[in-house]
């Protein structure tokens, strides 16, 4: 079962607009997903029209409660969300053995789905090796701005060691330039500098050719309770949500070393 994990130590890199609406988009072309959502704050969670809860994913991770059962659905036919608890981070999960493997165990007594999506913490904390390792690629949304590119080593040194120690068949999916400003036909300069950049930090290849235009309709629709493909269909975003989802279902997931 494909298992993508969207991570960046960084917050406000567009982990969480990245997992809602490509999760959203998959589902209306019929696939069958699973939003896991790994962060505390519960932002992807509260977007598809939920409540964090306090502990029920930390007690399916411990194997306490089954975790079918925290399994929520959601206003987008197709698209399942496990809910964020507050408590993910809590002692109860980081001092258990093995605890970066839970999520892991947990997907493994799970129903298939055609694709789970895992929305993960801003840090490089015990949660985000857990998602890293459940997961069998990475998309790494980076945001054009020009400070964006710092936590790029620390990313790429954690899949590393992940995949080193942890999952050895963890695979980059891609990294997805984001919040990228447009003037008519035109990407920014600086939009299109941190775009050479990103392929001089990660193989070329790594970095996605669809990038996602900055736009103000991904600020509303969290508000509204709806993906951007509900807010907004047809609209800038959710045609490149459109676009990446066939990039990321298309390309063949790359080896991190490759
Ligand atoms: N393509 C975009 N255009 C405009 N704003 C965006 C875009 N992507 C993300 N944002 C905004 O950037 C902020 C951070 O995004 P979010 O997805 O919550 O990041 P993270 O989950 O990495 O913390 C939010 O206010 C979000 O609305
Ligand atoms: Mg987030």
């Amino acid at each position: 079962m494909r298992v993508t994990a969207i991570a960046n130590p960084k917050g406000g890199t567009g982990k969480t607009t990245t997992a809602v609406n490509l999760a959203a988009s998959a589902a209306l072309q019929g696939l069958r997903i699973l939003l896991i959502d790994m962060d505390k704050q519960g932002s992807a969670t509260q977007w598809l029209d939920h409540s964090p809860d306090s502990d029920l994913l930390v007690r399916a991770l411990l194997g306490d409660v089954e975790p079918e059962s925290i399994v929520v659905k959601t206003s987008v036919e197709g698209l399942e969300l496990i809910p964020a608890s507050v408590a993910v981070q809590s002692e109860q999960v980081t001092s258990e053995p093995g605890n970066q493997f839970l999520l892991r165990e947990m997907l493994a007594k799970m129903a298939p789905r055609d694709w789970v999506i895992l929305d993960a913490p801003g840090d490089l904390g015990p949660i985000t090796i857990m998602t890293l390792t459940a997961a069998t690629d990475v998309v790494v949304p980076v945001p054009a701005g020009a400070m964006e590119l710092d936590e790029v080593p620390k990313i790429q040194a954690t899949i590393a060691k992940v995949q080193a120690r942890l999952n050895p068949g963890l695979t980059m999916a891609g990294v997805l330039l984001t919040q990228v400003r447009t003037y008519g036909q035109h990407t920014s300069v600086l939009a299109r500098e941190v775009g050479e950049q990103l392929r001089v930090d990660f193989p070329a290849h790594q970095v996605l050719s669809t990038v996602i235009r900055d736009d103000m309709r991904f600020r509303e629709a969290p508000a509204a309770r709806q993906p951007l493909a509900v807010y907004d269909p047809g609209g800038k975003g959710d045609q490149d949500y459109r676009a990446a989802l066939a990039e990321l279902t298309d390309r063949e997931v790359i080896n991190v070393g490759a």
